[in-house]
């Protein structure tokens, strides 16, 4: 059976789509094949691509992703809002939770890599209601948190870790979606503070790897060996906390 994992994140915008290439680049470049999900897409419009398109386009130099690469969407709703409520809104039905288990588990690829809309507690159907936590309960899949670097971030990231405890799911860690290249007071102490959570860090993807064209570089350079890179916890941390007075 493939390998499933789930990316999920305190909230939208957080980097859940660079995160979600990133690891799938990883993937590729270790020769085997990948499946990237995105269940349900909103607010495509003219100008904003979808999560799958931007997956694509990071990735598309990387050898072997042509091939290796399947990108897979189940719904897709304009208004930019949650799943369940653009659904509603634009008078579409909604996803049904059974049919994306059963999409999702018919793959083949070598790893699959699903990506939530926002946040963890997001709604993809008002009646009965189905969140990506559901989603990864009904896959036996573990969630990655993508988080913020800033002010904030530790009560987002905190909470996110509660609910999923509170569901008894169970998360590999979490990954910085966009650490600046001068990062702030509250940004270095939070390397600190976000591991005190309880869950590792396990990854940081530096605040230019969108535009970048050495995406498969910063790929390996910003994850984790769980999510194959040779991102290092302790050096990160030594690197933006040694000039602190912790
Ligand atoms: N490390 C990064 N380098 C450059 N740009 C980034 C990085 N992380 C995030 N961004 C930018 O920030 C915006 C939000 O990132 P992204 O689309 O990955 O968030 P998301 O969590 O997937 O949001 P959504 O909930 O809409 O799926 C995008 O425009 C993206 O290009
Ligand atoms: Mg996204």
């Amino acid at each position: 059976m493939s390998e499933i994992l789930i990316v999920s994140g305190t909230g939208t915008d957080v980097g859940k789509t660079i995160v979600t290439a990133a690891i799938a680049a990883n993937v590729i470049g270790a020769g085997k094949s990948v499946s990237v999900v995105k269940p349900g897409q909103t607010g495509v419009t003219g100008e904003a691509p979808s999560d799958l398109a931007v997956v694509a386009a990071l990735t598309s130099a990387i050898d072997g992703a042509a091939d290796r690469l399947l990108l897979h969407e189940y719904g897709r709703y304009e208004p930019p809002l949650a799943p369940a409520t653009a659904a509603r809104i634009s008078g579409q039905p909604p996803l049904v939770l059974a049919d994306v288990v059963a999409s999702i588990q018919g793959l083949t690829s070598d790893f699959i890599v699903v990506e939530g809309a926002g946040g963890l507690l997001v709604k993809y159907s008002d009646e009965p209601v189905w969140t990506i936590a559901d989603l990864a309960r009904e896959l036996k899949a573990e969630v990655l948190l993508v988080v913020a670097s800033g002010l904030g971030t530790l009560h987002h990231t905190a909470a996110t870790l509660e609910a999923l405890a509170t569901r008894g799911l169970t998360t590999p860690g979490l990954v910085i979606g966009q650490w600046p290249t001068e990062p702030s007071l509250a940004e270095k102490t939070n390397v600190v503070d976000l591991q005190d959570l309880g869950a590792p860090l396990v990854g940081a993807i530096p605040a230019q790897a969108g535009r970048s064209g050495e995406f498969a570089h910063i790929a390996a350079t910003s994850l984790h060996p769980l999510l194959g890179g040779t991102f290092d916890e302790a050096h990160f941390t030594h690197t933006h906390t040694q000039e602190l007075n912790r």
